[in-house]
């Protein structure tokens, strides 16, 4: 029987956590950092180790080897950039997770899209730059586009400003600076206009299956209006990803997973395409070198493999033969977070959440993310506390359980948040009512451009 690490403190690891439990040759489950509902859907072990972050690489170190661990998850960002997976392999351990070098599609923005001018894949126009004057005076001669403002590096999902304007992608160019190194680098991308989804595929360094698309909620509110989130909710099988986009993101998988290849930076473990559709055009906006958040907590539990042995022929290089099996279920997931989320939920710290004993017992998953044990009570500690998923046929029905047992939930002082709408596109969609925005524009050959 196995040991499993999982490297991720929220929504996704509690999702990965639950799917290796399913594994009938997993015993127990660790995370770093974990969270504390992550034990609610499993009945295994699950140890949690709070107090570190995802990388403290001398600690994980030697957790692997004080609980002789049999697979690491390397599922978290900072980590793949941290070079988590590369200490882990150097040491022997078996590890599922992109190398350092492979994950630079996601960590370094300026990298990723040139190697995307180089291997042909469909992007917006981009243009580099490593200082604020050259940023300044390309707006300037440019005045009438609208950008996309984006530091190379990670920012903790912040490093992303639109800029409608050309004062605004001013302001944005001089708020790179707030980002340390990883706005030193900063890029200014055309605003495409159209709808997103995103693709999920496992690759093992030189072949790939996709296993699914989801559609993300970004923004807080009802009808994506205001802050940009970590993600407010996401759909499983959005209707927009017809047989002919299905296609197009096959080919661009394709050049991806070869060109990195070529490149002597074969990538294992899961690769996720951000894509925009212009003109039933698919447009890449980012790759992320791990599952979204929350857009694991809606594919993971598709996949009807024994998890550990799909991993473990990830790791090593054997996906060609394997037979991946996903059900065709419709999933939804909808975020419990902490009002003032994203801005400032600092009063709603602490607070009790209520409701948890009568979700659980309801027809939907409960993936726990910024919650906390305090005696017999869970409380907030982050944003994003908690997400519920329901499943269904069609988006109806999932979308119904999902929102049904959120009304079992809430936060004392009734500090509550979230949106009614997910997956409302594809429910319009189905009624015949929703016409498609994506059709509205169409943008040029995309260029990469360096200054
Ligand atoms: P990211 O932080 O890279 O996930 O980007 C956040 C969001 O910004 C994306 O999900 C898109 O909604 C939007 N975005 C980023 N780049 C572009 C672009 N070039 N055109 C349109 N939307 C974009
Ligand atoms: N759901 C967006 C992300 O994981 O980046």
């Amino acid at each position: 029987m196995k040991t499993v690490l999982v490297i991720d403190g929220g929504g996704r690891g509690a999702a990965l956590v639950d799917k290796y439990a399913q594994s009938r040759n997993v015993k127990k489950i660790l995370a770093v950092p974990g969270n504390d509902l992550m034990q609610i859907n499993v009945k295994k072990p699950v140890i949690t180790y709070q107090h570190l972050k995802t990388t403290s690489i001398k600690e994980i170190l030697r957790i692997c080897k004080e609980n002789k661990i049999d697979l690491v998850d390397v599922a978290q960002d900072n980590a793949v950039e941290a070079g988590l997976t590369d200490k882990l392999l150097a040491k022997g351990i078996n590890v599922v997770g992109p190398t350092k070098r492979a994950g630079q599609i996601e960590w370094d923005k300026a990298w990723a899209r040139e190697f995307m001018v180089k291997y042909e894949i469909p992007i917006p126009k981009f243009y580099v730059f490593r200082s604020t004057k050259a940023g300044i005076n390309f707006i300037k001669k440019n005045q009438d586009l609208k950008w996309f403002v984006k530091a190379s590096g990670l920012a903790a999902g912040k490093g992303v400003i639109p800029a409608p304007s050309a004062q605004e992608a001013i302001d944005a160019v001089k708020a790179m600076q707030k980002f340390g190194s990883a706005g030193e680098t900063f890029l200014l991308e055309e605003w495409l206009v159209g709808e997103e989804f995103s693709a999920f595929a496992l690759c093992d360094g030189k072949d790939f299956h996709i296993v699914g698309f989801a559609q993300d909620h970004k923004r807080v509110n009802d009808g994506d209006l205001g802050e940009n989130t970590g993600g407010m909710g996401c759909v499983s099988s959005p209707m927009i990803v017809d047989k002919e986009i299905q296609k197009q993101v096959k080919k661009i998988f394709e050049k991806t997973i070869n060109g990195l290849m070529v490149e002597g930076r074969p990538y294992k473990g899961v690769l996720y395409l951000g894509g925009i559709v212009v003109d039933s055009k698919v447009y890449v906006i980012e790759f992320n070198a791990r599952w979204g958040d929350p857009e694991a907590q809606v594919l993971l539990p598709s996949i009807k493999n024994d998890f550990l042995s799909l991993s473990n022929e990830i790791a090593k290089g054997r996906l060609k033969k394997l037979k991946i099996k996903v059900d065709k279920k419709v999933r939804v997931a909808v975020a419990a977070v902490a009002k003032g989320y994203p801005v400032d939920y600092q009063l709603v710290k602490g607070k009790k959440i209520l409701g948890i004993d009568k979700i659980i017992k309801s027809e939907v998953k409960v993936y726990g993310a910024g919650i906390k044990k305090a005696n017999k009570d869970y409380v907030v500690s982050g944003g994003r506390v908690l997400y519920i998923v329901g499943d269904g046929k069609d988006v109806l029905e999932a979308r119904g359980k999902a929102y049904k047992a959120m009304k079992l939930v809430n936060i004392e002082g009734n500090n509550l948040h979230y949106r009614t709408d997910i997956g409302a596109r594809d429910v319009d969609r189905m009624q015949g009512l929703f016409e498609s925005e994506h059709r509205s524009r169409r943008p040029e050959r995309s260029q990469g451009r360096k200054k």
